[in-house]
């Protein structure tokens, strides 16, 4: 039997009432038996996330600052043994992995900074007639119970973009972590506890997303909603949370434009890091590129050569670019949207195949834009590339799509990079890098159907208060 892991609510282990087995993508072994939480326990979860607050609001943000940077501290000491969970349940190649350590550790400690800076704005209030002899100023409040529901793909670090800002915040917090990826967040339980965390603050439910959301959308002392996953859920999730605050992260089919000018030797690597890093399953990983037609062909053939290089093989191997995909069911539906796409008139250029729980980095050509690997988002192992003759065709190419989280071009011209920036219809535009590019204090969120809010520490932060005007009236007149 393997180790069995319960509920942690109120800064406790709590026994489940069933535990389901979880399995290693990659040998399909099974690693962990994971307890279910039912809906009461997600209501005795928010429970204690209420009564904890009634405390933890009036923590001083020195205090809250030091408990991040302890997180930080313990999670870089422990960092191999991050890197190994998450090459267990993910599947995640232990480089990657252990990039998701480094960016982990860096998130917690912007987040130790982001609690010391909460600063309000003094309101010029003798701007207006009637404002004269007051003085106006806001402050930010911690909000209460934030729900946080997160994905597979980054287990440490997109849980640590919900729970690092709801802490430096002074909230407290109910995180239901991705059902394939429960062990990464239930290792932070006693993390937080060794930090300094009070009970009841931090409260880690595992189980599955249809059972729980409800609860944690819909209970009156939940305040504030961060979720990351797909749309369809998203949409549900809106409807639930109603007037609650809300964050919605829900995924793109980015696009990436590679401009005339540009020295193809220069790109290859990137381009193929941004389309098949963790297997393309990444919110921003490269799904559409528009090359120039003056460099398609070329770019195509040198694309083509080096996807084929990529080492397929274990998590474990320090050598391995591609894993098995999360899961069958995943690796079934990408299987059949490449077919789709080539009934519909599509070219598969190099990849497509199934190998185990492997579907070999898959490029295609002469798409139909109403193929599913156009309109959809793929999270998998699958680009899309196109030429194109000028800037204003590209760009309108580029903005074909319900989504709009990041965008890439690489262009010589800066008036070009201008001059696209302002017209592509992405929450970020990456100039001359790949869409796929992220640092942690930057702000991340998407146009359109991609989602509502923003991540990146202070700008989650900011969506995890509320905030107070004050005005004094100075004198008796
Ligand atoms: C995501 O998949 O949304 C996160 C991407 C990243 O943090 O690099």
């Amino acid at each position: 039997m393997k180790k069995k892991w319960q509920l942690w609510i109120g800064g406790k282990w709590r026994e489940a009432k069933t535990y389901e087995p979880l399995y290693n993508p990659h040998t399909e072994e099974e690693i962990a038996q994971i307890g279910q939480a039912e809906p009461e326990d997600a209501v005795e979860a928010v429970v204690e996330a209420h009564a904890a607050f009634q405390k933890f609001r009036h923590y001083p943000a020195h205090a809250r600052a030091k408990i991040l940077a302890r997180v930080a501290t313990i999670m870089e000491e422990r960092g191999e043994e991050c890197a190994m969970i998450m090459a267990t349940e993910a599947a995640k190649s232990i480089r990657n992995a252990r990039e998701e350590v480094s960016r982990t550790v860096q998130t917690y400690r912007f987040a130790a900074e982001a609690a010391k800076s909460n600063y309000g704005t003094q309101i010029p209030m003798d701007a207006a007639e009637g404002g004269e002899k007051r003085f106006g100023f806001t402050v930010r409040s911690p909000i209460g119970v934030v729900t946080a529901i997160t994905p597979f793909n980054f287990p440490f670090n997109l849980v640590a973009h919900k729970v690092g800002p709801a802490i430096a915040a002074g909230n407290s917090i109910v995180l239901k972590p991705a059902e394939q990826t429960p062990l990464s967040s239930l290792f932070l339980a006693e993390v937080f506890k060794e930090a300094g965390l009070p009970d009841g603050v931090l409260n880690i439910i595992p189980g599955k997303g249809d059972v729980l959301s409800e609860v944690l959308t819909t209970h009156p002392h939940v305040k504030k909603v961060t979720f990351t996953g797909s749309v369809e859920v998203g949409h549900i999730i809106q409807q639930q949370a109603g007037f609650r605050k809300l964050t919605l992260e829900l995924g793109s089919n980015s696009p990436f434009i590679i401009d005339e000018g540009v020295d193809i030797d220069k790109v290859i690597d990137r381009s193929v890091q941004g389309a098949f890093s963790y297997n393309g399953q990444i919110c921003i990983s490269i799904q559409r590129i528009y090359v120039h037609k003056s460099l398609y062909e070329q770019f195509l053939a040198r694309f083509v050569t080096r996807t084929n290089q990529l080492v397929i093989g274990s998590p474990f191997d320090e050598k391995t670019n591609i894993t098995a995909v999360i899961n069958k069911k995943s690796l079934e539906r990408i299987k059949s949207w490449i077919d789709e796409a080539v009934q519909e008139g599509a070219k598969i250029e190099c990849g497509g195949k199934v190998e185990g729980n492997v579907l070999t980095p898959t490029v295609l050509t002469n798409v139909n834009r109403e193929s599913k690997v156009f309109r959809f988002e793929i999270f998998g192992p699958v680009v899309c590339i196109f030429p194109f003759d000028t800037l204003d065709n590209a760009i309108k190419d580029a903005n074909d799509s319900r989504y709009g989280l990041n965008s890439g071009i690489i262009t010589p011209s800066l008036e070009r990079a201008f001059y696209a920036s302002e017209r592509l219809e992405t929450g970020g535009v990456i100039v001359n890098d790949i869409p796929t590019f992220r640092i942690d204090n930057m702000p991340y969120g998407g146009w359109k159907d991609s989602g509502v809010g923003r991540e990146g520490v202070k700008y989650a932060m900011d969506e995890m208060m509320e905030q107070k005007f004050i005005s004094f009236k100075i004198g008796d007149e």
